[in-house]
């Protein structure tokens, strides 16, 4: 499911980025892009990392 439209990032690659490494949202966010343009994804977005990172 994408979470952001604009940069066209999915819940999976999200959780994926905090598989790869990622530590917390900033780092998700940097290296997907995510919530870095209009930022209406951010609230799930970040919802979805804390999920990820809680369950490392
Ligand atoms: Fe994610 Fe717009 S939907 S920045």
């Amino acid at each position: 499911m994408f979470v952001c439209l604009c940069k066209g990032v999915s819940d999976r690659q999200l959780k994926q980025a905090v598989t790869d490494g990622a530590n917390s949202w900033r780092e998700v966010r940097i290296e997907t892009e995510c919530a870095t343009q209009c930022g209406k994804c951010a609230c799930m977005a970040k919802a979805i990392v804390d999920d990820a990172l809680a369950q490392k």
